[in-house]
């Protein structure tokens, strides 16, 4: 059965929430060190106005990936440059979610005007590194030892994609 991507509702922020708490406790893909919170995520949700989007996976009613666009800098003048995140649950990975959720994204950036996506990924993480490579991302640097989680230092590359991405 086919997966539908399209805009989170209210209704799927449990499943959002459990797919990153998952993440929070067992990787270094995000700096978090403890679960959030349904209280914590309805903050952070509102966010989410255009331009900037947060958007599901779901196959049978059932919400198996994220992912979002949020700011890429606190100041204005940022204002054409976007982050992303993915998120695929752990018992889905490796099944096209990941690059389904990236490249509607992508479309959504370049659909809502933006410049530059900016991936800062943590750890040398090959799942993520190759699937931004995989649809146009470069890597543009690499901040040294700025994380700290599980007792060690951690290093994040930055990877970016400059819009609109060839066909
Ligand atoms: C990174 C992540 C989003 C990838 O999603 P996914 O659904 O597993 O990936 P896909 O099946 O769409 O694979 C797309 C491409 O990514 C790369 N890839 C995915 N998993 C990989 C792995 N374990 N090792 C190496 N490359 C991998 C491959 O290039 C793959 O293309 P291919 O299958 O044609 O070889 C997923 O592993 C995940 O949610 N990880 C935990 C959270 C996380 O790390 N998020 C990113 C934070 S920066």
């Amino acid at each position: 059965m086919a997966t539908t991507t399209r805009p989170a509702t209210d209704a799927d922020l449990p499943a959002i929430l459990d797919i990153y708490n998952e993440q929070v406790l067992n990787s270094t893909a995000t700096f978090d060190l403890e679960p959030s919170s349904p209280a914590a995520q309805r903050e952070w949700v509102k966010q989410f106005s255009h331009p900037y989007v947060l958007l599901v996976a779901e196959r049978r009613g059932e919400v198996l990936a994220w992912g979002c666009l949020t700011t890429g800098g606190a100041k204005p003048g940022y204002r054409y440059t976007t982050e992303d995140s993915v998120y695929v649950r752990a018992d889905q990975r490796r099944s096209g979610l990941g690059r389904q959720i990236l490249v509607a994204l992508i479309e959504a950036a370049t659909a809502n005007g933006f410049h530059t996506i900016i991936a800062r990924i943590a750890d040398d993480n090959p799942a993520s590194v190759r699937l931004h490579e995989s649809l146009g991302f470069v890597h543009v640097g690499r901040e040294r030892e700025v994380g700290y989680k599980f007792e060690r230092w951690l290093d994040v590359a930055v990877m970016q994609a400059a819009l609109p991405l060839p066909a």
